[in-house]
């Protein structure tokens, strides 16, 4: 049997479930040390039953800012009362510091999904795959933690790779740790920077990877899987995609607004946000469509996979990974 697949949340196309959800923080705990991470458990304001999701869901999480970010469900999906998210504190993240800094017990919030973009495909029950490999890389573990859960209740053949900077940087290590030989910690203090034929060391035909961590390790994993015959790739990053074949162009803020320059390799959002720091955006990476305007004029050279030929003709853009092939975007801004 020859068979490969890459997925990841560029491909997948979600449902779109905008559904708002209010909610209120019910406990937020510490989890590595520096208080680098902090997990909120989230419930509903009378403690009604939330709606269900499985392994690899996420929230879209309403700041009171009005930021909009996504977070990973990392608890227990049989518990309908209360949602777990972790958050790591990203230096200069608006979003991660909000929620590090001013979201204490009893704030309340909104939260939209859960949504599913990055399943698990249980083998034996619509998977081809005999085996799991799970890689996770420091806060990557957060979707990964109730993928293995899962695995292990089934009875399934699975292992985990765990990686970070350190131990003590590592969210959830005891949860991780408690299934003994199935599961590896390699940290870069003591073992240097993991290659990727490290973490997919033993990994065959018959293998499913499901790995989450930062853009580099996705990116080398999917590469080194590329060559290895039989084995199925699902993957989660959390930063935008690399881009690829991008050429300078422009955009202009209205009609007869500013012209600003997008160079090759930044995004037509990233040099947005430097001069409307309040346009949304959420996934940075082309599906959840929060980050949409509309073209007024110019050729858009559309990288999303979520909008339809009519959106496209409508002018809609997504401006976090889709660009212009050269010349001038007029946005209706
Ligand atoms: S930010 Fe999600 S589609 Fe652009």
């Amino acid at each position: 049997m020859h068979w490969t697949a890459v997925t990841n949340r560029r491909e997948l196309v979600p449902r779109v479930d905008d559904r708002r959800i209010p909610v209120v923080v019910t406990e937020r705990r510490v989890e590595a040390s520096g208080e680098e991470v902090v997990s909120l458990r989230l419930a509903a304001p009378d403690r009604r039953e939330l709606p269900p999701w499985r392994p690899g869901a996420h929230l879209d999480v309403e700041l009171p800012s009005g930021r909009l970010r996504q977070y990973s469900l990392c608890g227990d999906p049989g518990d309908t009362r209360s949602y777990r998210i972790a958050v790591r504190r990203i230096p200069g993240g608006g979003g991660s510091a909000e929620i590090h800094d001013n979201i204490p017990v009893g704030t309340a919030l909104v939260v939209r999904g859960p949504r599913n973009a990055f399943p698990f495909a249980v083998p034996g029950y619509g998977s081809p795959a005999q085996r799991v490999r799970f890689l996770a890389g420091g806060i990557g573990i957060t979707p990964i933690l109730p993928m293995v859960r899962l695995a292990e209740s089934l009875g399934i053949d699975w292992t985990l790779v765990y990686t970070g900077r350190a131990r003590d940087t590592l969210p959830f290590l005891r949860e991780a740790e408690q299934f003994g030989q199935r599961v590896t910690v390699r940290t870069d203090d003591r073992h240097g920077l993991p290659t990727a034929a490290e973490l997919l060391a033993g990994v065959g035909t018959g293998t499913a990877v499901y790995c989450c961590g930062p853009a580099p390790m996705v990116a080398a994993v999917a590469g080194a899987v590329r060559e290895i015959p039989g084995v199925e790739l699902h993957s989660e990053r959390f930063s935008a995609p690399p881009i690829v074949n991008g050429v300078p162009f422009e955009i202009q803020l209205g009609a007869g607004g500013a012209v600003i320059e997008v160079p090759a390799d930044r995004s037509a959002l990233d040099v947005l946000l430097e001069h409307r720091p309040d346009q949304p955006y959420s996934c940075r990476q082309g599906f959840c469509r929060t980050c949409r305007v509309r073209v007024a004029a110019g050729t858009p050279d559309h990288r999303d996979k979520v909008l339809t030929p009519a959106e496209r003709d409508n002018g809609d853009l997504l401006v976090c990974v889709s660009r212009c092939a050269g010349g001038r975007l007029v946005l209706d801004l």
